[in-house]
């Protein structure tokens, strides 16, 4: 069976580099923020799903931390990452699966999908799915971290320093579907330049939207943290399962 080429595949291996080099401190305090929300509510060994996991900006510092985390990722490249990241002793499963798909008998406290995992999802019915997923894995009184990026986010950027030149263009096709096209120029330490490019479609939803799949799932919402990342051009919603 053919191997589809995933969002990131192509530039998997340089995906920290560039976001790091691109957002910088703000980068490293949304971490922070982030793994907050679960540390006030969780303690570890506590289990944590993390959907759209990536290269384990969360799930590492969080296994770092005790807790029993499972990152769903369904880029393979992306996933290897993180697997190159993981230490002895901690409580790390990685599983290679949309968040869509993911079915699992394990029942979470916690679940995460942040940073813009969202729009990856380009029709109802895989949002629908999605949520539903989210919701099957949690235990009754479990959480789920959810950000809904702001159409404010769909935009063309580009930086450069002395490591990466990079410029992402994000242009709008039509219905809230926009088009991402990666083009980043790596400069290693030791004067080696590599080119890596990627192109996918994205989708901007509206936040009602998510909410009614969320309440239609089940969810109700705990707290709107949103203030708590502002910066962060989303919402970012505490959502507990009853
Ligand atoms: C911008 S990254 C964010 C990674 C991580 N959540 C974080 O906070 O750093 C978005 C990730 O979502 C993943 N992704 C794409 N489509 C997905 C889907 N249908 N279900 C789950 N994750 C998906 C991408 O492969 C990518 O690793």
């Amino acid at each position: 069976m053919p191997v589809r080429s995933q969002p990131h595949s192509s530039w998997a291996e340089v995906y920290d580099l560039a976001y790091e080099q691109s957002f910088g401190e703000f980068y490293r305090q949304l971490t922070e923020a982030t793994v907050k929300v679960i540390t006030d509510r969780f303690k570890p060994p506590a289990r944590v799903v993390d959907f759209g996991a990536g290269t384990g900006r969360l799930s590492i510092p969080l296994a770092d931390m005790g807790f029993n985390v499972t990152a769903i990722e369904p880029c393979e490249e992306m996933l290897n990452q993180l697997r190159q990241k993981k230490q002895q002793g901690m409580l790390l499963n990685d599983i290679c699966s949309t968040m869509q798909d993911y079915q699992g008998k394990i029942e979470f406290d916690m679940a995460l999908c942040v940073f813009t995992v969202l729009l990856y999802l380009r029709d109802e019915d895989s949002l629908e799915k999605a949520v539903k997923a989210a919701y099957a894995s949690l235990k009754p009184g479990g959480m789920l971290l959810i950000d809904i990026p702001n159409k404010s986010l769909f935009q063309s950027y580009s930086r450069k320093d002395h490591r990466i030149e990079r410029t992402v263009s994000v242009t709008e096709q039509t219905d809230d579907i926009f088009i991402y096209t990666e083009d980043l120029k790596v400069t290693q330490p030791n004067g080696d330049e590599s080119s890596y490019s990627d192109t996918f479609p994205i989708r901007y939803w509206p936040a009602q939207t998510v909410r009614h799949l969320l309440e239609k799932a089940g969810f109700v919402q705990d707290a709107d943290l949103s203030h708590d990342f502002s910066g962060a051009g989303a919402y970012y919603w505490l959502m507990s399962k009853r």
